[in-house]
């Protein structure tokens, strides 16, 4: 199995501690750019659009290291990888220079429809070589390191002979790609599913990880639900500070999407995020103007983003 992306890892930018970027956050967003050190995209709300998204978009890009997480690469999907979609997706991280970019492992389309769900796959060998060539045919056309983030889930999808930790791992490897670690969906699958999440985490490829989600969920009444509509409990935190004791990281965000608190309660749970990375990773827990000059970070040619991209896979998108 390659490591290349090991390798590759170690030459992309320390972003430190940020923020979902979201219309409804935007304004208090920019007039806290001291206290936040980078935002992520959801890059359906801003690919080939002008207006306000494009206004929102210039005023993040002008402040802010940028990287992007999409909901609708589908990379689990049968139907054909969707060339105007990866087309747009490519224009857009060109654009920002983002040194990554990511997605769930999951389906979102089924025949060329849309689901606006992130589906879970059946956990199997057929599956893992499914995504994993997917990956990397995803991976060499965007031309940048992508991370594959473990998704929150319900059900067991049927055709299911693997544990979904074990499906996820070997994934990773035999894609060679990054991982974009939820610990809000570990601790929601561990309680929905009844397992121990350190162990869960202990049989992951951690040094895969490059950047981490922290989150808050909500108690539905059979399971509880990964909405990121409420604040981050501490067992959740608990699991940050145990990845991060195991791992380097690069990036550690909050994803807040619903029930919005006032400003000063998200900057609160930045503030803890911060101090538990100063815990094992100082420079990830600098101030972001001093963690942009630490990563040689330069927010007007942010071109050391390039030095991330994947080298030797020149794979075309067919057709
Ligand atoms: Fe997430």
């Amino acid at each position: 199995m390659s490591n290349e992306f090991l390798t590759m890892k170690k030459s992309l930018p320390v972003l430190g501690i940020g923020l979902g970027l979201r219309r409804e956050l935007a304004e208090s967003t920019f007039e806290n750019r001291d206290k936040i050190d980078w935002l992520e995209i959801v890059p359906e709300n801003y690919m080939d659009l002008g207006g306000m998204a494009r206004e929102r978009l210039e005023t993040a890009l002008e402040a802010f290291p940028l990287v992007t997480h999409g909901v609708n690469l589908s990379v689990g999907s049968v139907d054909d990888l969707n060339q105007d979609y990866l087309k747009s997706l490519k224009r857009l991280l060109d654009k920002i220079k983002a040194p990554w970019f990511s997605d769930h492992l999951c389906f979102t389309s089924v025949g060329g429809k849309y689901l606006h769900d992130l589906l879970p796959l059946p956990c199997s060998k057929e599956a893992v070589k499914h995504v994993v060539d997917r990956i990397k045919i995803v991976q060499s056309y965007i031309e940048r390191p992508f991370l594959v983030e473990n998704i929150s889930y319900y059900m067991s999808m049927p055709g299911s002979h693997m544990a979904e930790v074990d499906f996820l791992a070997e994934i990773l490897e035999k894609a060679d790609c990054g991982l974009l670690l939820d610990v809000n969906n570990v601790y929601v699958n561990s309680i929905n599913h009844n397992f121990d999440p350190y162990k869960y985490l202990d049989k992951l490829p951690l040094s895969r990880t490059v950047q981490i989600h922290v989150a808050g969920h909500t108690h539905g009444e059979e399971m509880i639900i990964d909405t990121h509509g409420n604040p981050v409990i501490e067992p959740v935190f608990e699991l940050l500070d145990y990845v991060l004791g195991e791992t380097t990281v690069n990036a550690v965000m909050l994803e807040r999407d619903q029930n919005y608190p006032q400003f000063s309660d998200i900057l609160a749970e930045l503030d803890q995020m911060r101090s538990i990375a100063g815990r094992y990773q100082p420079p990830l827990a600098k101030p972001s103007i001093a963690a942009a000059a630490t990563n040689g970070f330069d927010i007007e040619d942010q071109a050391i983003f390039t030095q991330g991209k994947m080298p030797g896979r020149t794979l075309e998108l067919a057709g």
